[in-house]
């Protein structure tokens, strides 16, 4: 399976902007930008400076103020809210800084979560949460809470999560933010894995040895690339 070159996601002059009455924002200010299917791109610039609003409307949950957004060749505009919703749960994972994992809950319900808004039966959700778990390595902590889990294995679960409906595209805004620079290895080497598999990774970090780990880097500076 070759898809090296075959574009996945092509902006072309995206802009988002805020209205906030007295002010506007201008989060994103003028991005074109070809990612291919299968890169690991990482994204890297000062806070403010547009990262996260601009994997939101990459991963189809903002939209953008102007400007056109190509996806699988296709212009987002044409699809409407429905479908829209649909991509987002099944060619889409999301990793976050905070893990947002659901308190109280074990890793394997957390991780049937995006299956259950899927509407996959029962039975298939608990042996593909399975499988995902096992994949980053947590087979013998399917039951424990995220409480009853250190920060990278919290991490490693969400990891699965975005995992579980075998997205295209997996999103990580800052996935290493809150874990030491060991376990931030441990959970990069997942991805890489996940990577030379075929995924496409698109990833927020502040850190230069994290960015590394892509092939490319974008930088982004008040809400351009630079
Ligand atoms: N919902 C919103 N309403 C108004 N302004 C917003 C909103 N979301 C983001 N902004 C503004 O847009 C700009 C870009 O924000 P964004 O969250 O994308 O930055 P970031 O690069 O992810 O920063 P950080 O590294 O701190 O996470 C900021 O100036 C922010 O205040
Ligand atoms: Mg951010």
């Amino acid at each position: 399976m070759s898809t090296v070159g075959v574009p996945l996601i092509r902006l072309e002059h995206i802009a988002k902007s805020y209205d906030l009455g007295e002010v506007t924002v201008h989060a994103l200010r003028d991005i074109s930008l070809t990612i291919n299917e299968g890169e690991f791109v990482a994204l890297m610039g000062p806070s403010g400076s547009g990262k996260s609003t601009l994997m939101n409307v990459l991963a189809f949950l903002d939209s953008p103020t102007q400007g056109s957004y190509q996806f699988s060749g296709t212009n987002i505009e044409s699809f409407d809210e429905e479908y829209l919703a649909d991509l987002r749960n099944t060619v889409i994972g999301f990793v976050f800084q905070q893990f947002h994992l659901l308190p109280r809950t074990t890793a394997l319900d957390n991780v049937r979560l995006p299956m259950q808004y899927a509407g996959v039966k029962k039975a298939e959700q608990i042996e593909r949460a399975q499988a995902a778990i096992e994949k980053v390595g947590l087979g013998s902590r399917m039951y424990h809470k995220p409480n009853e889990l250190s920060g990278g294995q919290q991490q490693r679960v969400s990891i699965a999560r975005a995992l579980v409906n075998n997205p295209k595209v997996l999103f990580c805004d800052e996935p290493t933010g809150n874990l030491d620079s060991k376990t931030s290895v441990e959970v990069m080497n997942i991805l890489s894995a996940l990577h030379t598999e075929g995924k496409t990774i698109i990833m927020v970090t502040h850190e230069h040895d994290i960015a590394e780990f892509a092939q490319r880097t974008i930088h982004i500076k008040d809400g351009e690339i630079i």
